[in-house]
């Protein structure tokens, strides 16, 4: 019986994406904007493009107060401390410069000056009460898409996973996406972002398809798969198989490598804009565990896990895993869906190890024997897990987890087949 099919996105008012677009910030200041907060990190700061961006501001007649020590993995005491100190201060805008903890950072901070508190209280979905101080995003990683997602992710030394705050209210008004300010980042973190970008993309278009009940837009922050991101994923697949290798390994011609970094920026956005109204599923589940366990890259463990987690859902998804092949130029033309889900696997597992993506969670340093605490974890991640398009319980994640310990994406079947 036909089902139909929900089309929903919620995004920045106003996307910039091109060389030289760090320049207009000045002109997307929300109008009658007289101080803005910056947030950055320690590397950011010292760049020439920042202090250029912020002559322009002080040029334009701006009072910048700046926050330049955002630290990895984005603790929440960091977040209150900071808010403390500003405390009294007029913000008409918060400005994040950076890669996604630097965005997430803006919008946590913008969080606790509208409605005060501390992190705590609006971890989960929908717990920021209506809109914030407005959010600008400048990323400088091609990779969360966090310039265009209703979401923050924190670390919390009361937890052990990083936790999400999620709400519709926290999509930065202004994403400013600039491929200049990324052309810097060394080849590792070039291929652990884009990697992010690309599980974005899959995760969302293959994520479960929800009845599209009137009630759906307002019930979840992350809706599962919908019309309009679609679109996003599938030109964000596109993007990644013509660019990200390139992106990653280099090339002789800087004009080639300038279009392989100007795809993977846009790319990353495109994926922000399906992952942020989407959602992501059990690649990003399990990430979460292995990333406490092994203090690696998020878009990294995300990699390792992908194709194993493809591999356990593409008998639900071969239409979905057809298509994104087809975005991708994978085969020839002439084999069925069947045929193309299968190589497309095969096609994504091959682009991750030529960009130095482990093949397996030994490969991560995870230690061997802990694959019912990944999925025990995993399971934890309730809106990840609901999002799947195949029923996941413990033993699912737990096969997964074991499959992707072993590198044999094989073994998903294992259980599968007994259940
Ligand atoms: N909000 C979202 O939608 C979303 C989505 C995915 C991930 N995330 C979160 O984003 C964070 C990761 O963000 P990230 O991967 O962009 O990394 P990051 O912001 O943590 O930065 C990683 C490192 O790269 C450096 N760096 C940034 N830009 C650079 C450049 N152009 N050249 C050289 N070095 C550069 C930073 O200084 C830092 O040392 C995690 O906390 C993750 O949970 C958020």
């Amino acid at each position: 019986m036909h089902q139909p099919a929900l089309g929903l996105l919620r995004q920045p008012a106003t996307i910039l994406v091109g060389r030289g677009q760090r320049h207009a910030l000045p002109q997307h200041l929300p109008s009658g904007t007289q101080r803005a907060l910056i947030v950055t990190d320690a590397r950011m700061a010292q760049e020439p493009a920042f202090e250029c961006m912020m002559r322009q501001l002080k040029d334009s007649g701006i009072h910048c107060t700046t926050i330049a020590d955002v630290q990895p993995e984005l603790p929440v005491a960091d977040i209150l401390a900071a808010k403390e100190k500003l405390a009294g201060e007029r913000v008409d805008v918060v400005v994040g410069i950076g890669g996604g903890t630097c965005m997430d950072f803006a919008k946590v901070i913008a969080i606790l000056l509208t409605y005060g508190g501390k992190p705590q209280d609006y971890y989960g979905e929908f717990a920021v009460p209506g809109p914030t101080v407005p959010v600008i995003a400048v990323p400088t990683t091609a990779g969360t898409g966090s310039e265009a997602t209703p979401v923050a992710v924190v670390s919390d030394l009361d937890r052990e996973m990083k936790v999400g705050i999620s709400s519709p209210h926290i999509v930065p008004v202004t994403a400013i996406c600039d491929p200049e300010l990324s052309d810097s980042a060394p080849p590792a973190l070039t291929a652990a972002v884009g990697t992010d970008a690309l599980s974005h993309a899959i995760e969302s278009f293959t994520a479960i398809r929800r009845p599209a009940t009137p009630l759906l837009a307002s019930e979840r922050v992350f809706v599962g798969k919908s019309l309009l991101t679609d679109q996003y994923a599938l030109a964000a697949t596109a993007a990644i198989g013509r660019s990200l290798k390139t992106a990653v390994k280099g090339d002789a011609d800087p004009a080639r490598l300038a279009v392989a970094r100007d795809d993977m920026v846009f790319a990353a956005m495109a994926g922000g804009l399906a992952l942020g109204t989407g959602g992501t599923a059990a690649a990003h589940a399990l990430q979460y565990p292995v990333g406490a366990a092994t203090h690696t890259p998020h878009g990294v463990g995300v990699g390792v896990l992908l194709p194993y987690v493809m591999e356990f859902n593409r008998p639900a998804r071969v239409t979905e895993f057809a298509a994104l092949a087809r975005a991708m130029n994978v085969g020839n033309g002439q084999e069925d869906d069947e045929q193309l889900s299968h190589l497309f696997i095969d096609r994504i597992a091959a682009l991750l190890t030529d960009i130095g993506i482990p093949s397996t969670l030994v490969g991560l340093g995870m230690p061997q024997g802990e694959e019912r605490w990944l999925a025990t974890q995993a399971m934890k991640a309730t809106r990840l897990v609901e999002n799947n398009p195949r029923t996941l319980d413990i033993d699912a994640l737990e096969t997964i987890a074991a499959a992707a310990f072993r590198g044999d994406r094989q073994l998903v079947h294992a259980a599968t087949a007994t259940r």
